[in-house]
């Protein structure tokens, strides 16, 4: 299992005073979950379930709610980012010629699963659509 399910156990204290500041500045402004859901993931990188809880408690909105957004915009992350990123490309083309195995062989390599960062946090491991390249999709 990686160190992101791990993490999200807790918050750190420096975590949740940058949440606490991002909330005095927005509680009970409209609009006030999204912008401190933004404020959040540009100040620490992502908005762990625990952060979640946190923030839907204090702005007094239901967990789902919270959940909803995060998950609608994909901008935003639940769990931290690796030092690198590795896309790969399940658009039509790279989709036909073989993206799938390639996404289970850099699983089975990394021991990571889709969304997820290795222990070391040196990669994450995610999935993309086309990037302008299906000429050179694999074969
Ligand atoms: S489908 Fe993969 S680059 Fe276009």
């Amino acid at each position: 299992m990686s160190i992101v399910v791990e993490e999200a156990l807790e918050i750190s204290p420096e975590h949740q005073a940058i949440l606490d500041d991002i909330l005095e500045e927005n509680r009970g402004k409209s609009g006030a979950t999204m912008v401190v859901l933004t404020l959040a993931q540009e100040q620490i990188g992502y908005v762990s379930p625990q952060m979640q809880k946190y923030l839907a408690d204090a702005l007094e909105v239901p967990l789902s709610h919270l959940y909803g957004v995060l998950t609608f915009y994909s901008f935003f992350r639940t769990s931290p980012l690796g030092r690198h990123k590795i896309s790969i490309c399940m658009g039509t083309a790279c989709y036909v010629r073989g993206g799938p195995a390639i996404l289970e062989k850099y699983q089975q390599v990394l021991g990571v699963d889709l969304n997820e960062t290795t222990e070391d946090r040196r990669f994450t491991l995610e999935i993309c659509r086309c990037v302008g390249a299906c000429s050179q999709a694999p074969s």
